[in-house]
């Protein structure tokens, strides 16, 4: 039984007031607020336990290795991977899509060659492909979306060429909510012989994923999205891609032996993870994904849905409201304009003095915002805490945005 009063206790920041109004935290597709446990594994963790990792033969090193070791075991039950090894921690999405692009397509790509992008695509999807494009003469293939905000699988699979060499795809849109076939894609391509790298910033955080039942090459998840520390994250690589990469950043700790003529390096997954990590971080984002997964990512999949079908018809219910994409199957994501001439900025504005925190602007994917003809939205992202009430707290402060600006 899915009791979200009794999840929100686990959420101190939700019991707070803004501007004397009881805050409605509907910006969770741009960061998710922690429960109690992640807070104290990171006081815990700082407090009592911290020392580097990898490094010390101590009694401290051994427990923060240890714990942060133990974290990759626990994302590869989150993730479904087959094997520990595949599992690289990252400080988010963005380092994880970098490392994919400066650690494998630097070195299997050459001029004229082929990455296929959906226009949907968040820019740390984006720009690590334009950075091969300008420097390399990499060909970045765009492919459109329905006028309903969904992504047709055979569009993608029919973009592929003799020239393609990877599908760089978002398992869920963090604008549109759209939820990607990814599984069908990854088929066809891996049938061409192209690589799938899946942007699982969205995705992870609404529904279960298997990577080994999708077959992805490479997968991404940050953790500040997922409940957990800002500056955590991980990605699934394949081993026989982990086979083709080369180190993307060098340092401590990826190196088997370094001389002045020479270097070896690592074993993978260390192989790829220069530096000292962020330790309390990794940690904490290992007990975020472990409550996650207490609670059942199935159960919070229905939870959302409910607010999804609650939230969707009563914003159906403004007739000065357009919500942004509408696909079938989409998750708890509304981006919304306003018809006339208010401005998202001033929306949101309106709506977070009555202690509704939205987000306005592009939501870094300018490629999406063109094909919409839109400069910016706002955006109302709900998480497994949110209530059908605060639904309601939503709908009355648009109310207000229209009498103010309509
Ligand atoms: N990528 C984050 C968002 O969608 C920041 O808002």
């Amino acid at each position: 039984m899915y009791d979200v009063n009794e999840i929100r206790k686990d959420f101190p920041i939700l019991s707070r007031e803004v501007y004397g109004k009881p805050l409605v935290y509907l910006d969770n597709g741009a960061s998710a607020q922690k429960p109690q446990v992640v807070i104290d594994a990171v006081v815990r963790g700082y407090s009592e336990e911290y020392a580097n990792v990898h490094r010390g033969l101590h009694y401290l090193s051994n427990i923060a290795t240890d714990k942060y070791e133990a974290v990759r075991g626990i994302v590869q039950k989150f993730l479904g991977a087959e094997r520990e090894e595949e599992i690289l921690f990252t400080s988010g999405s963005t380092e994880g899509l970098n490392l994919v692009s400066y650690g494998w397509a630097v070195p299997n790509l050459k001029a004229g060659d082929e990455i296929i992008l959906s226009v949907m695509e968040h820019h740390a999807n984006i720009v690590p492909w334009h950075f091969l494009r300008e420097r390399m003469g990499v060909v970045l293939k765009w492919v459109d979306i329905a006028e309903d905000g969904s992504l047709d699988p055979q569009a993608v699979i029919d973009a592929i060429s003799p020239r393609t060499k990877m599908v760089a795809i978002t398992h869920m849109s963090n604008v549109l909510g759209t939820v990607v076939d990814v599984k069908t894609i990854i088929a066809a391509a891996h049938e061409k012989g192209v690589v799938v790298c899946v942007d699982g910033s969205q995705s992870t955080v609404h529904m279960p994923v298997n990577v080994a039942d999708l077959d992805a090459d490479f997968y991404v998840i940050t953790g500040h999205k997922l409940y957990g520390p800002s500056g955590s994250g991980a990605i699934y690589i394949k081993s026989e891609r982990q086979a083709e990469m080369r180190p993307f950043m060098g340092g401590g700790d990826m190196i088997d032996e370094v001389t002045k003529d020479n270097v070896t390096y690592n074993t993978p997954p260390h192989k790829f993870e220069a530096g000292t990590p962020a330790i309390i971080q990794i940690i904490g984002m290992g007990v975020a994904l472990e409550y996650m997964m207490d609670i059942g990512m199935e159960n919070i999949a229905a939870h959302e849905a409910t607010l999804f079908t609650y939230a969707n018809a009563r914003l159906r219910g403004l007739n000065y409201i357009n919500i942004q994409g509408n696909a079938p199957g989409k998750g708890a994501i509304f981006s919304l304009t306003m018809n006339g001439a208010a401005h998202a900025h001033d929306i949101s504005t309106i709506v977070d003095r009555k202690g509704v925190a939205i987000r306005a602007g592009n939501h870094c994917a300018q490629p999406l915002m063109q094909h919409l003809g839109v400069t910016a939205t706002v955006r109302a992202s709900f998480g497994m805490y949110n209530t059908v009430e605060e639904v309601d707290v939503l709908i009355d402060a648009l109310e207000t945005c229209h009498e103010l600006l309509g």
